[in-house]
């Protein structure tokens, strides 16, 4: 029966209403065309009688039969969802009793405020229901169905490719592992081009087979073909993966809820997936700047002495990242601060914070004998070590509070602004193994999975939002309902293009996610690599091993310098980006097939905030590179030239600089200056780029920029408005439309691009 918890969307009751009856699923299925040819349709038929047989033999004699049913009637339809808000329903399958989700280590609660001005919309598996079963050995299978139009994208920080259309994938959380589906954040969502989404929110081990395998009773499947047909007759293309109609997903576990998600659109499904996972996440305006992490084995007047360097030569600065030599310990931590190194850590906190400049810490969780923890922690930690260090089960509150404890003391309390959360992901030969056992109980897979997630709550709501400051870090392993996590994701692979689609990824599936520059082999790529960093979500060089700076190639420290400043200066845009994301769900950097489905294959380019298309140079020796447009007029960013959309141009530069377009009608607020970091940019003039032939509006978002008070309602909201006047001259207008804080920048004045 169907059983509807809550629901105010009377279409989406009457269209699982026939889904009420066994019969009336059959009947369901019965209406559709059935394609197959002639003798498969038989032997589907007998296949039934098969099982009646067997299911009658089955309860007259159940040991000695031992047969299990194996065709689509053996498994159970989901009848019970349960609306969550506009457009989106769970369901349970299996027993989901102890089952840890991932939607309950969110950053946030839903953000029903924004889902509540969502459309209704219809469910989308009316048709032919979402269905499981419970596979011989106990796990759970679900049943996904999909039509043979669809296109399939998602399934989290995927590097070589969106498409997700047919593949097979082992959603496990590791380092990169190329094609599997094994990467840094394996989130179980995908979007397709029908305008839904699903979300399996499980936190178990996840084996997708996306339109892969065949049932041999269902509908739709393509016709054996003759693979060698004989002389005379005409070979039809023989497929070696004959396409399903259905993704199916195989839980390790005994039951998993599942979220369905519909939208006007795959932006809007996954805007919706970014609110129910909490909105997304609002760094604090620092965060944006440019971040450098100093060589391990830095100390401190090495630090002061690259900082210097960069006041010397004007290059922005927000964030100083130390890495592991920081500590008495690494690899297992201590998390204690190296003395012989920095021999007064507060004293060199405070006196970076005084030039505006913030301190991140990287650390990774396993705990070393000599750390000051390691007693209370060895009896709340897992069977198994890594590199000799315990692994905390943070499940236990105990062990929590230890941790935040020592952090609070050791790093907070003197200004540490954050953590760079590494080796989360691990790797099979360093990580505890899956059969390694946890004192709450929980399952290794299970941790193994959400580390990184816990870890995140532990650091974000633990040590800064419990003392109303902001945070931004970086972390090597996420997954679902991560959104509102104020953490970029990064990766030791090294491969340019795999990172500019790793921007797209991370736009679906609620993530961030920053490209790396360690070094270059030349400074073509240099070049080409920092100016991709600096259109990230997280702007940084990290130096831990190679030790440079972003003066490493003589020749290209002003361009660099240049870059980065265009960075600082974009500093209002991008803020107001992030507040979309925050409010709306909307994601500050997304794949075109969000801005554009019909451009889903170009995964080479994406967008920057609401209205920047990035198209980065990469691995040619030319700076040359073609790229393709939404249909619409664009503008170059930089000369304001229009470049009309619906085409393939071919963007050139001598110098190299990254190209940029701007969509018709867009306002880019900028700093009037660049900013040497973000304390520098409060209060700053703004230069309003005005790009189009009529007008358009921008609405640039305000707070204080550090803390949690914009959660009260305390920020400040200016509509930008340019319009033409009688004469045909274009006007800046702007209206305070939220008046909850001060301004966090100058005045504004516009400048007319358009060429
Ligand atoms: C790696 C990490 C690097 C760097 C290094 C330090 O695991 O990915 O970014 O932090 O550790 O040992």
């Amino acid at each position: 029966m169907v059983t509807m918890r809550k629901t105010h969307d009377s279409t989406f009751k009457a269209k699982v209403e026939f889904e009420a009856a066994k019969g009336e699923k059959q009947e369901g299925r019965r209406v559709r065309k059935d394609t197959r040819p002639r003798w498969t349709r038989v032997a589907a038929v007998s296949t039934v009688f098969a099982l009646a047989a067997a299911s009658s033999a089955l309860m007259s004699r159940p040991q000695a039969a031992g047969r299990r049913a194996v065709g689509l009637a053996a498994l159970t339809p989901l009848t019970s969802w349960e609306k969550a808000a506009p457009g989106i329903w769970r369901a349970k399958a299996g027993d989901v009793g102890r089952e840890l989700r991932y939607t309950s280590l969110a950053a946030e609660p839903p953000r029903l405020d924004a889902l509540a001005r969502r459309s209704e919309r219809d469910f989308p598996f009316a048709e032919e229901p979402i269905a499981f079963e419970r596979t011989a050995d106990g796990k759970i299978v679900l049943r996904i169905p999909c039509g043979p139009a669809e296109k399939l994208y998602g399934f989290g920080l995927q590097f070589d490719g969106l498409d997700r259309s047919q593949a097979v994938l082992t959603l496990n959380v590791d380092h990169w592992g190329k094609g599997s589906g094994r990467t840094h954040a394996p989130v179980p969502f995908y979007v397709s081009s029908r305008g839904y989404g699903v979300f399996i929110d499980t936190s178990r081990f996840l084996k997708i087979y996306a339109r892969v395998g065949n049932r041999k009773d269902a509908l739709g499947n393509p016709s054996p073909v003759d693979r060698n047909p004989p002389p005379g007759e005409t070979a039809e293309p023989w497929q070696a993966q004959p396409r399903s109609n259905a993704v199916e997903a195989l839980v390790d576990g005994p039951g998993a809820e599942i979220v369905v998600l519909a939208g006007a659109n795959m932006a809007d499904v996954v805007e919706r997936y970014n609110l129910l996972c909490g909105g997304g996440a609002l760094p604090p305006l620092w965060g944006l700047g440019f971040w450098h992490r100093v060589h391990a084995e830095a100390d401190e007047a090495r630090v002061q002495a690259e900082v210097a360097e960069f006041e010397k030569r004007g290059i922005p600065l927000d964030v100083i990242g130390l890495e592991p030599g920081w500590m008495t310990k690494s690899y297992p931590c201590t998390f204690e601060w190296q003395r012989k190194r920095f021999p007064d850590p507060a004293g060199f906190a405070a006196g970076l914070l005084k030039k505006g400049i913030r301190l991140n810490l990287w650390e990774n969780p396993y705990v070393s004998p000599e750390s000051r923890l390691y007693k209370a922690l060895f009896p709340l930690s897992g069977s198994h070590m890594v590199w000799l260090g315990l692994v905390p089960d943070y499940t236990i509150p105990a062990a929590r509070q230890a941790l935040l404890e020592q952090h609070r003391t050791d790093h907070i309390e003197i200004g540490v602004s954050g953590y760079k959360i590494d080796e989360v992901d691990g790797y099979d030969v360093w990580l505890w193994p899956d059969h390694a056992s946890f004192p709450s109980g929980t399952p290794a897979p299970v941790m193994r999975q959400a580390y990184g997630l816990m870890m995140q709550d532990l650091i974000f709501k633990g040590l800064f939002k419990a003392r109303n400051l902001r945070t931004y870090g970086l972390v090597r392993a996420s997954n679902g309902a991560a959104s509102g996590y104020p953490f970029a994701i990064y990766s030791d692979a090294y491969d340019l293009k795999e990172y500019i689609v790793g921007i797209g990824a991370a736009g679906i599936s609620g993530l961030l996610w920053t490209p790396e520059i360690r070094d270059a082999g030349n400074e073509h790529d240099w070049l080409d690599r920092m100016q991709l960093v600096g259109f990230s979500a997280l702007a940084q060089l990290n130096a831990w091993a190679s030790g440079t700076t972003p003066w490493h190639f003589p020749a290209a420290a002003g361009k660099v310098k240049a870059f980065l400043e265009l960075r600082m200066r974009l500093l209002p845009y991008l803020y107001s980006a992030f507040a979309a994301y925050h409010f709306e769900g909307a994601p500050p950097l997304r794949p075109m097939l969000l801005e554009d489905p019909s451009l889903a294959h170009v995964e080479d380019q994406f967008i920057f905030g609401p209205s920047i298309l990035v198209a980065p140079f990469y691995g040619r020796k030319e700076w040359s590179r073609e790229v393709v447009l939404p249909e619409g007029e664009w503008y170059d960013f930089r000369t304001g030239a229009p470049v009309r959309g619906g085409n393939r141009v071919k963007a050139e530069s001598a110098s190299g600089e990254i190209p940029l377009f701007v969509r018709e009608g867009s306002l880019i607020p900028m700093l009037k200056e660049p900013a040497k970091n973000a304390e520098g940019a409060y209060g700053q003039p703004l230069e309003v780029r005005f790009y189009g032939r009529n007008g358009g509006t921008f609405d640039l978002y305000e707070d204080d920029g550090r803390t949690f008070d914009y959660e009260k309602g305390k920020y400040r909201v200016r509509r930008l408005s340019v319009s033409k006047d009688q004469a045909g001259a274009f006007r800046l207008a702007e209206t305070v439309v939220k008046d909850g804080a001060p301004a966090m920048f100058g005045k504004t004045e516009l400048r007319v691009m358009t060429r």
